[in-house]
């Protein structure tokens, strides 16, 4: 069943949720991400169009972390995914296909790839379809090297797209929401605000009218993606920003869609928009 967002219904349903005598705290006021004591991080910023009129300030789920936690996130000796970071660093240079080539031969350093992570999802070259930047990277896999496609959620696949984004850090998200990817965007945000599963709850009863409120023992954010890839303590491993979404959406007990299917391509680049500004930290680090 499918009801519209704001219709009653949705309180009830996210009060059962959320930790008994749930408190409320705004994310930290004071703390600055400074990663390595050289790159400044943008955490918060005034909203862009796409929440200009639901929300008064935009926040990177770093702010809603303990202290602890995002202590790894600002000195690359503490943060646990550059090693994977690594692995993918020297995936770049492993030749792979039929072709004989890797990732350099053609794009040389992978500094080659700064900014790219900041407008992803965006739609492909010939604009018939929203790809997300695993799509990028499989496409030139399977087009350009002869090589096979690598799973979505793959060990691969995220060293790859760690590497990548690290190279937009501290770069602010911007993605295009005009002309072909109008509808994509449409889609998204109609998906963002549907409510799934037993609990009725879509991600804006979570991430929009209840960000700041504790639910179990999370203090709840407002589910940006600027910091995917993102090391999760929890899982001792890389998280996807699509992986993420099947979390959440598991958590409503819903059936979820897959990884890198059209809803979750949409919601990517709606849930993108949402964030315009904020910094690309990926990787983060989150509990
Ligand atoms: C045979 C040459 C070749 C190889 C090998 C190759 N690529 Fe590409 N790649 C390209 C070309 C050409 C484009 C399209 C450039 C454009 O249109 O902006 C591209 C585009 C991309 C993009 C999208 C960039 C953007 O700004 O939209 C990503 C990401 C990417 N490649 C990653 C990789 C990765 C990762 C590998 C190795 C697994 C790889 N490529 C191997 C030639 C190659
Ligand atoms: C039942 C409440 C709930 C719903 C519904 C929900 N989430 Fe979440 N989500 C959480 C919790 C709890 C976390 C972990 C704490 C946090 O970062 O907010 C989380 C984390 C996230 C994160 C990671 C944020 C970061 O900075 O690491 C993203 C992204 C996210 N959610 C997106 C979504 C999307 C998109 C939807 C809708 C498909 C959704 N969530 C639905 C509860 C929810």
């Amino acid at each position: 069943m499918r009801l519209p967002y704001r219709s009653k219904l949705a309180a009830a349903s996210v009060l059962a949720v959320l930790a008994a005598g749930a408190a409320f705290a705004d994310p930290v006021p004071d703390a600055e991400l400074v990663v390595n004591e050289e790159i400044e991080l943008v955490t918060r910023v005034a909203p862009g169009p796409a929440v200009a009129d639901v929300l008064t300030e935009v926040y990177s789920g770093w702010l809603y972390r303990e202290s602890e936690t995002r202590a790894m996130q600002m000195d690359d000796f503490d943060n646990p995914a550059m090693v994977f970071v690594d692995q993918g660093l020297d995936m770049w240079d492993t030749v792979d296909g039929t072709e004989g080539k890797s990732c350099a031969s053609c794009h040389e350093g992978i500094e080659s790839m700064k900014g790219v992570r900041t407008s992803m999802p965006k739609m492909n070259g010939a604009a018939t379809d929203l790809w997300s930047l695993e799509n990028f990277v499989n496409d030139c896999r399977t087009e350009r090297m002869g090589a096979e496609a690598w799973k979505w959620n793959s060990n691969d696949m995220k060293n790859m797209t760690s590497a990548i984004s690290l190279q937009s850090r501290g770069e602010p998200m911007k993605v295009s929401v005009e002309g072909a990817a109008a509808d994509w965007w449409e889609r998204g945000k109609e998906i963002y605000y549907t409510r799934y599963g037993q609990l009725e709850l879509a991600c804006a009863n979570c991430h929009e009218a209840n960000a700041g409120y504790m639910i179990r023992a999370d203090h709840l954010s407002q589910g940006q993606i600027n910091g995917f890839p993102t090391y999760r303590l929890k899982d001792a491993g890389v998280v996807s920003i699509h992986q993420r979404f099947v979390g959440c959406v598991r958590d409503t007990r819903a059936e979820t869609f897959a990884a890198g299917s059209e809803e979750f391509r949409a919601l990517e680049l709606y849930v993108a928009s949402r964030g315009e500004g904020l910094s690309i930290e990926g990787v983060s680090v989150r509990p």
